[in-house]
């Protein structure tokens, strides 16, 4: 894993030249972030070396890189899922070669399933925790000290300074923001009933299917991380209506300027 993320950071480096400070990991329909990043090299996954390839319609599959007011971004336009059939050292790869890229703080975005009965279709959810029930875990197997330790601190996945300070520029720009844990499951089922029922006996307030693997190795290596989900259905037993992707795609999109916003004027700020 450390050659082929060295090699493939190298190959980055020689392409573009670029020291990212930030990386972003857009989700469904939340891809438009792409446009308030001032490109400067997009390279599309299929020619990037160790790069898994990107299956999902909706999804780009490109890296770009380039600056959101003065600070230098690296932005995953499409992302990779376990139930896609990747392992989770494939899912989490690109989060390892942004880390080699010098970037030190990882915006992540999804859209997710609401089960707290506050939250409605389209809210912006900051993360503050999560709970994982993904049934791989990226750390799994001997570990590379040179990546970050065996046994992994995760008192603080979601930086608090990040959170506070997305609060603060979300009041500034009127954007509404709630907050929320975030329950991980391998999809690609959308959940029964009783399995949204079970998510939030457990203790969370919306669900999806990607962000905790990302998240935990992003900590392994010592990043600072910060997570916004966009709400696109609502688990709850009386309100529940049949949810698709396609519905899935048009909420996030709805929400997604509010969330473009919110993730560049934290990049700015922070
Ligand atoms: N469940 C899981 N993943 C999701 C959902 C959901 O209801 N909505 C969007 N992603």
């Amino acid at each position: 894993m450390w050659e082929k993320v060295q090699q493939t950071v190298e190959y980055i480096k020689n392409k573009t030249g670029f020291t990212p400070e930030y990386g972003v990991i857009l989700g469904s329909g939340l891809g438009g972030f792409a446009e308030d990043i001032t490109i400067e090299h997009s390279l599309p996954y299929h020619e990037i070396p160790n790069f898994p390839v990107s299956t999902v319609a909706g999804h780009k599959g490109r890296l770009i890189f380039g600056t959101v007011g003065s600070k230098k971004v690296v932005a995953m336009q499409g992302r990779f899922h376990y139930y896609e059939g990747y392992s989770m050292q494939e899912v989490t790869f690109p989060v390892r070669v942004m880390k080699h890229l010098g970037v030190r703080r990882l915006i992540v975005s999804n859209a997710s399933g609401g089960v707290n009965p506050y939250y409605h279709v389209g809210d912006i959810v900051i993360i503050y925790d999560h709970i994982n029930l993904m049934p791989e875990h990226p750390l799994r197997g001997k570990n590379d000290e040179r990546f970050g330790p065996r046994f992994v601190n995760m008192s603080e996945p979601y930086s608090r300074n990040m959170i506070n300070k997305a609060k603060e520029v979300a009041k500034n720009l009127n954007i509404e923001v709630k907050d929320g844990i975030y329950l991980g499951l391998q999809g690609p089922t959308f959940e029964t009933l009783s399995e949204y029922r079970m998510v939030k006996t457990l203790g969370a307030d919306c669900v999806g299917m990607s962000t905790v693997p990302e998240v935990i190795v992003a900590r392994h290596m010592d990043m600072e991380c910060f997570g916004v989900s966009v709400i696109t259905d609502m688990g709850n037993e009386d309100t529940i209506a049949e949810v698709n992707h396609e519905e899935v795609l048009q909420a996030a999109k709805k929400a997604e300027p509010k969330v473009r916003t919110l993730i560049a004027e934290l990049i700015k700020a922070y």
